[in-house]
C-alpha cells in the first residue's frame, strides 16, 4: 500500500523564529512516523526550512513556480532556484493564485511543466468554487482544470500530485465530507487512469478545512492519498495529529 502524504500550506506566514519553532517541534513529535511528511514554505525561507529539515523526515515544498525559465520577470522565482535549495515540491494553481493572481487553466498547466522540467514534484490544485458546486459543475470544473495539466504534460502526467480543494472548503471551517471528497477525487482517478497507465500509483491529495479531528476518515477513503493542510499545519499538535491519522 502506498504511503499517504501530509504536506503542510503554511502560505504567507512565518517568521525566522517561528519558522525553527514549528519545524524543530514537528522533527521532535514525528518519532517512527510512517507516511510522508512535507511543508510548502514561502521562498524567502526555503533556505532556512532545506537547513532545519535536511536529514529529518520532512520534505521541502514551495507555494508557486514562475511559468517562464529564466530572464526578466520581475519578483518571480523560477523552478531551478527552487531547486537549487533542495525543493521536492511545488504547489501550482491553488485556489488563491487561481483568485488573486489571475493564473488560468494554462498558466497552471505550463508551470507544473516548469517544475516537472526542473525535477520537483507539483502538487497541482483543482477545486471548484462554492457556486459552481450549487449550479452542479463540480465534476466538470475539476475535469477541465485537469485537462489542461494532462493536456500540456502528457505522459509526463505521472509524475504529478493532484490536490482535490474545494474552495469553499479552504479556510472556511467547512469541510467536503468524506463522500464527497471521495466521489471527486474518484472522478479524478478516472481522468488520471484514462492518460496514464500509472494513475493508480499517483497521488491525490484532498485539502481545505483538514484538521485533527476530521482527517482520519477523510483518509481513509480509497482514492485520497493524502492531505493539503493550510491553517492546522500551522499548529504543531493539529498537524502532528493528522500525520498520525496517515499512518
Ligand atoms: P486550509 O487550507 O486547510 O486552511 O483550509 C488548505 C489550503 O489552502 O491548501
Amino acid at each position: 500500500m502506498k504511503k499517504k502524504l501530509i504536506a503542510g500550506n503554511w502560505k504567507m506566514n512565518g517568521s525566522l523564529a517561528a519558522n525553527e519553532a514549528l519545524v524543530t517541534a514537528l522533527i521532535a513529535g514525528m518519532v517512527n512516523t510512517n507516511c510522508r511528511v512535507a511543508v510548502c514554505v514561502p521562498a524567502p525561507y526555503l533556505q532556512q526550512v532545506q537547513r532545519l529539515v535536511t536529514g529529518t523526515a520532512i520534505e521541502l515544498g514551495a507555494q508557486d513556480v514562475s511559468q517562464h525559465e529564466s530572464g526578466a520577470y520581475t519578483g518571480e522565482v523560477s523552478a531551478a532556484m527552487l531547486r537549487d535549495f533542495g525543493t521536492r515540491y511545488c504547489l501550482v494553481g491553488h485556489s488563491e493564485r487561481r483568485q488573486y493572481h489571475g493564473e488560468t487553466d494554462s498558466t497552471v498547466a505550463v508551470k507544473a511543466q516548469r517544475a516537472l522540467a526542473s525535477g520537483i514534484t507539483p502538487i497541482v490544485c483543482v477545486g471548484e468554487t462554492l457556486e459552481e458546486r450549487e449550479a452542479g459543475r463540480t465534476e466538470e470544473v475539476v475535469k477541465r482544470q485537469l485537462a489542461a495539466v494532462i493536456h500540456t504534460n502528457g505522459h509526463c502526467i505521472s509524475e504529478l500530485i493532484v490536490a482535490y480543494e474545494p474552495v469553499w472548503a479552504i479556510g472556511t471551517g467547512k469541510t467536503a465530507t468524506p463522500e464527497e471528497a471521495q466521489q471527486v477525487h474518484a472522478v479524478l482517478r478516472g481522468q488520471l487512469r484514462a492518460a496514464t497507465e500509472q494513475a493508480d500509483r499517483m497521488f491525490i491529495l484532498y485539502g481545505g478545512s483538514m484538521n485533527a479531528a476530521n482527517a482520519a476518515t477523510l483518509l481513509s477513503q480509497s482514492d485520497i492519498d493524502g492531505g493539503l493542510v493550510g491553517g492546522a499545519s500551522l499548529k504543531v499538535p493539529d498537524f502532528l495529529s493528522i500525520v498520525a491519522a496517515a499512518q
